[in-house]
């Protein structure tokens, strides 16, 4: 028996049991090319998925239709609504349940290297799109999972090595959805009152095609585009009752972080963040709203005139990105690398939602949602270790703890025990930001631009946010964050400090761990966690 075979028993052996237990010596990795290639006979799946990530033309704008990149997906087996399919370049929408034995048939038809990550799910290594499993034009990989995330909505995109925000980009997302036994029980707005909001921005051509650019600025800020899509579309407007609304949404956007709110100062209602449903409804003036995040809002239109419109925008605020001073204190706006960076000045639409009909029951929002257990400092598993995420740069790149990513690379700090609870902290590390600069310049600068962190694997708790250097700029967001639920990205402010609490079960080997600012992750402000 070759070793190849050897290692494809034992995955087969461990997948039947529907966990990784053991460590496995030699564990899969990229020198393992024929991985995942055939579906494994032993894996009984509830729902089969066809998902083809191809070329394809699409009406976005009036005219000349886009060229794109889009996951053309076919449902193979299960219930009919475990894909709903999209117009415009995004994905369909997977609709998965709680326990749901999955598999997806992952071939790549276009002109590149491709691979694919479901974003939120706890799913082992092989089946979690890490970029060393990349297949090329005519490949296929087979992922099988089961769905062990409670209801939520989590997303896919492509995750290939510094190609994620290329390809992301032109069309490679879309989003899931997760349903379970308690999300049942309350009853929540469903099927037409349960909406998809994926935003994005893009540019385009005159042409009508996609425009990116990886300039200078766009390498330390992220490209922002000029237009905004909901859905993949222009100009939204979005056709609803006078009746209590269930809103999906997720920044799918490269770069571009939204505060949203209502244009006429309704307050927003969220009840569910990135990893699923909320204890209890949160209330929030507006919600910051960074790449990959989710949030779910609950959205009342009773008592609104028929033809009336309200409008979901994204607000202004000052979101840093301005060259500072290795102590951290801020030098004048002229002096702003960025040219106005990160932030927005005045308000954008997002979309319109217009009252097209009037109604007269609406369920109630309820009181509670579901229990979620609290982590606390007593769960942590090495209550001495804090595992740092230090954010730094580096030869005008971005990195994390002092590296850029390497493919299988991992550090001692970066090594976590299997089935335990760890204590993280996010940080900006001034003292590694100068160093690249100094070394040239003799200034001692430093970049400091928000960044969206997101961690593989199970979802997180925020334990506290710490401003290390308040300012007015900062005062602009702060009261947007919803830190009470299960999470796996934090929008980390220039000046900011997160420390989180995320377990590590069931599933051994490399994690990623990165900015979700796509173009920061192609420049390598990647890293993994080895979990043993
Ligand atoms: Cu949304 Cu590593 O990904
Ligand atoms: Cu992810
Ligand atoms: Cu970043």
């Amino acid at each position: 028996m070759t070793n190849i075979d050897y290692k494809r028993r034992q995955f087969l052996q461990c997948a039947a049991l529907g966990t990784f237990v053991a460590a496995l010596p030699g564990f899969p990795l990229a020198e393992n090319k024929d991985f995942n290639k055939a579906p494994n006979p032993l894996f009984k799946a509830d729902v089969e998925i066809a998902l083809t990530a191809q070329i394809a033309d699409v009406p976005i704008l009036q005219g000349a239709h886009t060229h794109v990149f889009k996951y053309h997906g076919k449902l193979l087996k299960g219930p009919q609504t475990a894909l709903k399919i999209l117009p415009g370049y995004l994905g369909p929408i997977l609709n998965f349940q709680q326990g749901q034995r999955v598999r997806i048939y992952f071939y790549n038809e276009l002109p590149e290297p491709c691979i694919t990550h479901w974003h939120g799910m706890h799913v082992p290594q092989v089946m979690d799109g890490h970029p060393m499993y990349a297949i090329a034009r005519g490949g296929q990989y087979v992922y099988e999972f089961e769905v062990k995330n409670p209801a939520g909505t989590n997303w896919y995109h492509s995750h290939t090595h510094e190609l994620t925000a290329t390809q992301v980009y032109q069309g490679l997302a879309g989003l899931i959805t997760i349903s379970d036994e308690a999300e049942e029980k309350l009853d929540l707005p469903g099927g037409e009152y349960d909406i998809p909001i994926v935003i994005q921005d893009r540019s385009f051509t005159n042409g009508n095609q996609l425009r990116y650019v990886l300039g200078m600025h766009q390498r330390m800020r992220g490209f922002l585009g000029d237009t905004i899509l909901v859905n993949g579309q222009e100009n939204s407007v979005i056709p609803v009752k006078t009746r209590a609304y269930r809103l999906r949404i997720l920044n799918g956007s490269n770069s571009r972080i939204y505060k949203l709110g209502w244009e006429d100062g309704t307050s927003m209602t969220a009840i569910g963040t990135d990893g699923g449903l909320l204890e209890k409804p949160e209330t929030l003036a507006y919600i910051m709203l960074a790449p990959a995040e989710r949030v779910e809002l609950w959205v009342d239109f009773s008592g609104r005139k028929l033809g009336s419109d309200l409008i979901l925008q994204s607000l202004a605020y000052q979101g840093g990105g301005h060259m500072d001073s290795m102590g951290g204190s801020r030098m004048g706006r002229g002096m702003d690398m960025m040219g106005g960076a990160s932030g927005q000045d005045g308000t954008m639409t997002i979309a319109k939602f217009r009252i097209v009909e009037q109604i007269n029951d609406s369920p109630k929002l309820p009181v509670e949602l579901v229990p979620v257990h609290r982590l606390t400092h007593q769960d942590i598993t090495n209550p001495d270790r804090t595992i740092p995420i230090a954010i730094g740069m580096r030869h005008m790149a971005f990195q994390l703890n002092g590296r850029a990513f390497e493919m299988q690379d991992y550090m001692e700090s970066e090594k976590i025990p299997l089935n335990s609870v760890q204590k993280i902290k996010i940080f900006h590390d001034s003292a590694m930001m100068g160093r690249g600069m100094r070394g040239r310049g003799g200034m001692g600068m430093m970049m400091s631009v928000p960044h969206p962190i997101h961690l593989h694997g199970q979802q997180f708790q925020i334990l506290s946010r710490t401003q290390v250097n308040p300012s007015s700029d900062y005062d602009t967001v702060k009261d947007g964050f919803i830190n009470s639920g299960w999470k796996d990205t934090v929008l980390v402010m220039p000046g900011e400090e997160v420390q989180i609490i995320k377990p590590f079960r069931d599933y051994t080997g490399l994690f990623l761990y990165h900015c979700h600012n796509l173009e920061h992750e192609d420049m390598g402000m990647m890293r993994n966690f080895y979990v043993s």
